[in-house]
């Protein structure tokens, strides 16, 4: 089990994170004598990171005007659940707190802001489930935004899960118990006492990014293990793993088949989440 409690965390600034970039990113930004004062204006938060697969998580801040030096495709799905500010993406659209977008691997785009703004930015890397590869940049022309470039047929193209755009304030609160129909088995869970909005879903491996809301009293039967990796980066409210306490920017990681004490939340809390699976747990 990760923790990361952000509001702790010190931001790291743009340039070292450019540096510590993958060389298919980091070598095609864009021109070189403008990415110091492009990246001046890009912080993170590392929430997670796995070199292997090129997987990566962060808490981003880009200041107000910050925008990208070209555009551009990744090979990987790029995920954003936008926390605050707004951005606009070439070939898309406006972006502000409260929305969400998973975009496969392909499609030609570039970010600029006007008052800055704050997200979760994920890069699958390589995952054969969500037909992503790894991380990379490659450059292209304006006139692409929006366009796939790698994959000619569109129906391919979408992937696994779509190319999801959306407000999550537009998206149900559905129940607990009708949701768990379409997962593993989730009698240990509390289920009766939590809400979730489903934002992208692979209806094949089970994997899914949803908003989950706990009320308050709701309590796991742990100690338990999942059946799949789980992410959670609390948005408000709080809740305990055990001796730890989760409140708003606290990230969690579990893995599939790691035993952890059982969930916990006197006054409820909500969170953006992902899981690599269908949700089940055993006990433990
Ligand atoms: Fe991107």
């Amino acid at each position: 089990m990760e923790i990361r409690h952000t509001a702790e965390m010190e931001w790291e600034n743009g340039l070292d994170v450019v540096n510590a970039m993958t060389p298919e990113f980091r070598d095609h930004l864009g021109p070189a004598d403008q990415i110091p004062e492009t990246y001046v204006k890009y912080e993170q938060k590392t929430l997670t990171i796995d070199p292997e697969t090129t997987f990566r998580g962060d808490l981003i801040n880009l200041r107000p005007g910050y925008a990208d030096l070209t555009d551009a495709y990744h090979d990987s799905v790029e995920e954003c659940f936008y926390l605050s500010g707004d951005n606009h993406l070439t070939g898309d659209g406006d972006y502000e707190g409260g929305h969400y977008f998973w975009r496969p691997p392909g499609i030609v785009h570039s970010a600029s802001t006007r008052e800055g703004f704050s997200g979760l930015l994920f890069l699958e890397g390589k995952s054969e489930g969500d037909h992503s590869d790894y991380a990379s940049r490659r450059i292209r022309p304006l006139e692409e935004a929006g366009q796939c470039v790698t994959e000619p047929d569109w129906d391919t193209a979408m992937g696994s899960r779509g190319w999801v755009r959306l407000n999550t304030r537009n998206v149900p609160w559905v129940e607990g118990v009708h949701w768990a129909r379409t997962q593993g088995d989730t009698a240990l869970l509390d289920i009766e006492h939590l809400q979730v909005k489903v934002l992208s879903h692979n209806y094949a491996t089970g994997a899914q990014s949803i908003m989950i809301r706990l009320e308050p009293g709701y309590r796991q039967q742990g100690p338990l293990a999942l059946d799949s990796r789980f992410y959670g980066f609390v948005l408000s409210g709080s809740f305990t793993v055990g001796d730890e306490t989760l409140s708003e920017g606290s990230f969690l990681q579990t893995e599939a088949g790691e035993a952890t004490a059982g969930w916990a939340s006197a006054e409820g809390a909500t969170m953006f989440a992902k899981l690599t699976g269908f949700l089940g747990a055993t006990s433990a």
